[in-house]
Order: structure tokens, then C-alpha cells, then sequence
């Protein structure tokens, strides 16, 4: 099925040309109930949608054509455990990470349920030792500092949840997180670390990453020099991964090992074992407090009708402005430092589940897919990059993020950070007209400069705290917004066949750069150039 071909897409197009010239003044003024009765709660998060460019009408098309996309039949899919990736033919079933153990689950013949709790077992057991002093490095020494290795999926998530919950972590241990190839970020990272005292967790799902098997490899030469004995592996280095076989091949002993399973995408990985870094840090309770979370807002979003349904109404929204309003680009603005990397986990979360150009039944898409997220902590965007979503030419859909309790009251500074934020999603929604410049005494040279056109959409998503919890909630919420855009638009969400091709190529490339002779290559004009270029600079 063509989504854009139907009478449902056509009612919107419709609803969109009468729409599009109402302000969300004029919505308001209308209708002032709104700011009451477009928001809901999922868990903990009270999501107000209310600033959005819509109306009661609006959201009734938008569910009429998720319904008419299949989205709640998906949703029960992906919970069953359904092959809905359908390039790699796998379930998807990263709720399954998180689902209580009375939840039974057999997939494919596997009892999903008990195994993950198993994992769960074994990891808790090793957080708590790590954390007690009671696993020794090679000299004898209790563990100090963590250095989770991997990238991507098997990064992102547990060093944004770290340094979400840094509050939340034993303090008297370092963590770090070692993702890219640059040499400087091992150096930078392991620079003032002791070896005897470090422990090495590497995650890699496949465990065939270049990026991170290079850098398991220098960690792994970092503490024999120190250390000088191949023993000393067993003691420092545990892994996370699900192909065992790669894991002893690189010479970590798989009792060391951490499992999970093909049907936990990259990207959706961070409450597999891939969060055992995060478990180490925050403790075994914390973490389970962090896996309620998510499974509050899983449930809310199996269970909850359309209208109701806080994700799905969320996604419907980005498919409303990508599509009808043709915005390209989305602001996440997390008023709180600690959630600085939110935007970043969001990126690979969003863009490599939603950049896709073919549906899943291999014809090209008809509307366009995606958006390109990215965002910093408010109120520092503020000072940077705010003045293009007030007043540039483009609708950028934003998402303000904040909390009830800072996790540090000190003076008033939480409450002025929160008064900012409901600040610029006021102003953004509503701007400020000519006449209202004119009526301040501006010269009228310079009003037309200090016209806020308003009229730019926001969701404000509140907690009570910053916590384990919340933090899941928050996450889960975001999951289930990018399954129903790519379900409305009838891609595959789970598969990234987009990032492989550069991956070879850099394999085939990298002799080139490092040969002492001149190398014979048959790449395009441009890459021989630079490569030739970049040999001169290193002197080759
Ligand atoms: O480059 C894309 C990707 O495959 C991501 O999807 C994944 O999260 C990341 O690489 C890391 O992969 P792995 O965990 O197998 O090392």
C-alpha cells in the first residue's frame, strides 16, 4: 500500500491548506481548553501538545491514517515478537529488555523472557562486585575505573545515561566511554588512568566493528605494557556482545561475556547488556528502576488507545510537519545539563532507524521520511542557535524537556531555568506582532526586525525528577515515536543497510594510507586525490 494514495492522506491535505494559515493565537484564543486538554500522561511525563498546529480535527485525521497504516496492528507485532524487520528477517523486541519476568515470552523457540532475566542475574552480579571491591585487577587491586568501549548503539546509550545519572553513580569510580577511531580519544580518555586499577568493558554487538575492535586492541596493548602478563586480560576485560565465538577469538575469556540477542537492533540496545556499564555505575536497583521505566511507558504505548497514546501522538505529529509542512529538521531542548547528550542518542535513535529512501515492500517511499534531529541543553541554545527558530524561515518543530526537582536546588536557578524554558515555548508559539513592537516606541525602521512571527510548533514534555526512572520513560517515549512514524511510512525501522557501504570502503581504503609505497588505486578522482593529498601530509 501506497500511505499517500489514500483517502486518508487526501483528508489531510485537505485539512492541511485550510490549517496552515491559522495561527496558534487564534487556536487559542478559540479554544483556551486546550492548553488542558492536549497534553496526557504516560508514567511519570506529562506531555503538552498543545502548542502543536492542530485541532481536535487534526488529531482525528492523523489517527485515522495511522489506523488506516496498520500502526496498532504493528505495535501488537513488534510485542509478539513478529519478524518486522523484514530486511534481516528479525523480531524486534528491545521491550522484551524490560518486560517484568511473569511476562512470558517465547519467540522463534527461544523463551525470551528467561533469558534476559538471566543476563539481568549475571550482570547484576558483576555490577556488584565491581562496585563492593570485590573483583580484584590483576595486582590485586579493586577497580577504580570503568572504560566502556564500543560505538553507536553500543555507546551512545549508556554514556547519555551515565551522564544523565551521574547523580545516581558511585562517585568513587571513573567512568569513561571510548567510541571513535580518532587515537585521541583512547589517549584522552585513558591518560591519567592506572592500568592496574582500570576494567575494560567492550560492547559490540557483532563484535566486528573496526572502530571498536582497534580500540580493544590498543586497550588491550595499554595494559599488558603496564601489566605484562596475558593473564591479566581475564581480570581487566569483560565483553558484551552476541557472537561469542568473535568474543574468544579476541582472546576475552566468555565467561566474561555478557549476552543478548539478533533480535535487539544496535540503536535499541541500551537496556541489553549493553547498559552494563550504566549498571556498574548506577547500582542494580537503580538500574532496575531505570528497566520500570521504560516498561511503564512500553505498556502505555501497547495499551493505550490512539487518541490517548502520548508516543503515537507524537510521531503522528512529526509525520504532520515532515510531510504536510515540509519540515526537514527537529530541536530537542533538554532544560538540564545532565541530559547534554540526549540529542546525540537521539540522532542515531532517529536518523538511523527513519533515514530511508525504500519501503519494506522494496519500493521507493512517495513522501519524505526522517528528520534531522539535533539540539543542545537550554538555556545554552538560547544564546546560540534559538534566533533561527524564532525568526529564520523554516518550522522547526521542537522539544522542550524539563523537571519538577532539579537533582541540586541551589537559589533560584531551577526555577529560572524553567522559567526560560516555558518562555521560549511561549514565545515561539505565540511571537509578538508589528502593532505590539510599535506600541514599545521601536522606530518603525526596526520593527519589522523585532517581529516574533510565532505560529512555531513545540511539545513540553515534564517530570517530576531527573531519575533512573524518568530517564527510561523518557527514552521509551522517544522509541515508540519513531516506530509510528516509520510505520505510517511503511519503512523498516530497524535495519541501517545505509552505513555499510562507507564501512567497506574505508577497509579497502585504509592500505592505501598506510603503505610505504605509493599505492595503486581504482577509486573515483576525487578520493585518489585526497588520498595522495593526505600521504604528503604524513610525509609518505
Ligand atoms: O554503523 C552502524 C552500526 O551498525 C549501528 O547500528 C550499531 O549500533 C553500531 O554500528 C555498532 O555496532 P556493533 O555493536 O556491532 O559494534
Amino acid at each position: 500500500m501506497d500511505i499517500t494514495a489514500t483517502d486518508e492522506w487526501a483528508a489531510l491535505v485537505d485539512h492541511h491548506r485550510e490549517l496552515a494559515p491559522r495561527t496558534l493565537r487564534e487556536l487559542f484564543a478559540e479554544d483556551p481548553e486546550r492548553a488542558h486538554r492536549l497534553t496526557g500522561t504516560a508514567g511519570d511525563l506529562y506531555v503538552d501538545w498543545s502548542k502543536h498546529r492542530v485541532t481536535d480535527e487534526t488529531v482525528r485525521l492523523l489517527v485515522a491514517l495511522a489506523e488506516k497504516a496498520g500502526v496498532p496492528q504493528r505495535i501488537e507485532a513488534m510485542f509478539r515478537g513478529e519478524h518486522i524487520n523484514a530486511t534481516e528477517d528479525r523480531a524486534v523486541l528491545h521491550v522484551a529488555l524490560r518486560a517484568p519476568e511473569q511476562v512470558a515470552l517465547t519467540v522463534d523457540g527461544q523463551d525470551v523472557t528467561a533469558d534476559v532475566h538471566a543476563v539481568l542475574a549475571k550482570m547484576r552480579g558483576f555490577a556488584d562486585r565491581v562496585r563492593s571491591g570485590e573483583w580484584k585487577g590483576h595486582t590485586g587491586e579493586r577497580i577504580t575505573a570503568v572504560v566502556n568501549i564500543g560505538i553507536g548503539g553500543s555507546d551512545l546509550g549508556p554514556a547519555m545515561a551515565y551522564t544523565a545519572l551521574q547523580d545516581h553513580s558511585a562517585r568513587d569510580i571513573t567512568f569513561r566511554f571510548v567510541s571513535n577511531i580518532d587515537p585521541t580519544d583512547f589517549y584522552e580518555k585513558t591518560r591519567d588512568l592506572d592500568p592496574a586499577t582500570t576494567l575494560f568493558i567492550v560492547c559490540s554487538k557483532t563484535f566486528t566493528t573496526l572502530e571498536t575492535l582497534t580500540n580493544a586492541t590498543v586497550a588491550r596493548d595499554w595494559l599488558l605494557a603496564a601489566l605484562g602478563d596475558d593473564s591479566a586480560v581475564a581480570k581487566h576485560f569483560v565483553a558484551v556482545s552476541t557472537n561469542a565465538d568473535a568474543v574468544a577469538e579476541f582472546g576475552i575469556d566468555t565467561e566474561n561475556m555478557f549476552g543478548f540477542w539478533d533480535w535487539v537492533g544496535g540503536r535499541y540496545s541500551f537496556t541489553s547488556a549493553i547498559g552494563l556499564s550504566l549498571m556498574v555505575a548506577i547500582g542494580p536497583d537503580g538500574y532496575d528502576d531505570m528497566l520500570a521505566g521504560f516498561h511503564a511507558v512500553d505498556e502505555h504505548f501497547r495499551t493505550a488507545p490512539p487518541a490517548e497514546n502520548l508516543p503515537l501522538l507524537q510521531g503522528l505529529l512529526n509525520v504532520w510537519y515532515t510531510n504536510f509542512f515540509g519540515s526537514q529538521t527537529h530541536a530537542v531542548l533538554p532544560y538540564s545539563q545532565y541530559l547534554s547528550r540526549l540529542p546525540a542518542y537521539l540522532q542515531q535513535l532517529t536518523m538511523e532507524s527513519n533515514g530511508k529512501s525504500v519501503r519494506w515492500d522494496g519500493q521507493p517511499v512517495t513522501t519524505a521520511t526522517g528528520e534531522v534531529y539535533w539540539g543542545e541543553p537550554g538555556t545554552n541554545g538560547q544564546h546560540a542557535f534559538h534566533q533561527l527558530l524564532h525568526q529564520g524561515t523554516s518550522i522547526i518543530p521542537a522539544d522542550f524537556i524539563g523537571f519538577g526537582e532539579p537533582n541540586h536546588d541551589i537559589g533560584e536557578m531551577h526555577d529560572l531555568l524553567m522559567a526560560n524554558l516555558f518562555a521560549q515555548s511561549a514565545v515561539l508559539a505565540f511571537g509578538r506582532t508589528a502593532e505590539e513592537v510599535e506600541a514599545d516606541g521601536t522606530p518603525a525602521d526596526v520593527v519589522p526586525h523585532k517581529v516574533m512571527p510565532g505560529n512555531r510548533p513545540s511539545t513540553t514534555v515534564l517530570a517530576p525528577e531527573l531519575t533512573p526512572s524518568t530517564l527510561g520513560q523518557l527514552i521509551a517515549f522517544y522509541e515508540h515515536t519513531v516506530f509510528t512514524e516509520g510505520a505510517v511510512w511503511q519503512i523498516d525501522s530497524f535495519d541501517q543497510w545505509g552505513v555499510e557501504l562507507g564501512k567497506v570502503m574505508a577497509r579497502q581504503l585504509g592500505p592505501a594510507l598506510t603503505s610505504e609505497a605509493a599505492p595503486e588505486m581504482d577509486q573515483d578522482a576525487s578520493t585518489v586525490a585526497l588520498v595522495q593529498h593526505y600521504r604528503k601530509l604524513r610525509g609518505r
